[in-house]
């Protein structure tokens, strides 16, 4: 097997990321998160003080010079920006907000599309995202599409974000991940919505373990069907 291309895309909250990380283990696959590349965006235009969602120009003049890494650790993956090593300050919900606000403009998506398709090529690969089956890689062997109720998504990110320390309401956390839904599933160039030929898995009411069970073994099944 050389160059298996598995993509799992979904909104926020979905499990993406926690699920195709603990798959790719399973299987001896590279898992790669493009949503930590949109963030890594959004906590450069932060810390710039830029308005991530009107001021398109400056947003996107970053990208002419920005060096975004990701580099796969024992511990997982690990994101650059600018040199510096950006994997936990990427994940508040700040930059939840301005990551969803700057992945709608062109030259990001353009930038941020063609480096996945680079990293697409190191090996047997699990990429997750918003747009990976619909337009990164749309000649993926394997898509899936990750997504629950807006609830239960907003619970799981509430928890995490518990669990870490964060004081924020739930409450807020879902009206972030209906602000998100909208704007990704809204902008113009390569929305999140359900890619052609996905099997779409709804994990509404799952536990983690069922959802791992239900994705392993669908992946499994749609690999056996590849290797025969
Ligand atoms: O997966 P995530 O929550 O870390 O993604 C953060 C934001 O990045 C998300 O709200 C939309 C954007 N994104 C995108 O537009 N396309 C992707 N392939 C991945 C993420």
């Amino acid at each position: 097997m050389k160059n298996m291309q598995i993509v799992i895309d979904g909104p926020a909250g979905a499990g993406k990321s926690t699920i195709s990380k603990i798959v790719a283990n399973t299987l001896g696959f590279i898992y790669i998160d493009t949503g930590a590349m949109y963030r890594a965006v959004g906590l450069k235009a932060l810390l710039l003080n830029l308005d991530t969602k009107n001021d398109v120009a400056s947003v996107e003049r970053l990208m002419d010079d920005i060096k975004i890494k990701i580099e796969h650790k024992t511990d997982g993956q690990h994101i650059f920006l600018d040199g510096k090593d950006v994997t936990s300050e990427i994940r508040t919900p700040k930059v939840s907000i301005a990551a969803s606000n700057v992945s709608a403009f062109p030259a990001v998506r353009k930038k941020l599309a063609s480096l996945q398709r680079e990293l697409a090529q190191s090996g047997n690969i699990i990429m997750d995202g918003r747009d990976i089956g619909s337009y990164v890689l749309p000649n993926a062997q394997i898509k899936i599409f990750l997504t629950a109720s807006i609830e239960d998504r907003a619970k799981r990110r509430h928890n995490e974000l518990i669990e870490k320390g964060e004081n924020v309401s739930f409450e807020d956390v879902l009206a972030d991940m209906a602000y998100r839904d909208k704007n990704d599933s809204g902008r113009k160039l390569a929305p999140l919505k359900i890619p052609e030929g996905a099997l779409v898995i709804d994990t509404t009411g799952n536990t983690l373990e069922q959802s791992i069970d239900i994705l392993t073994d669908a992946i499994k099944e749609r690999l056996n069907c590849f290797l025969k």
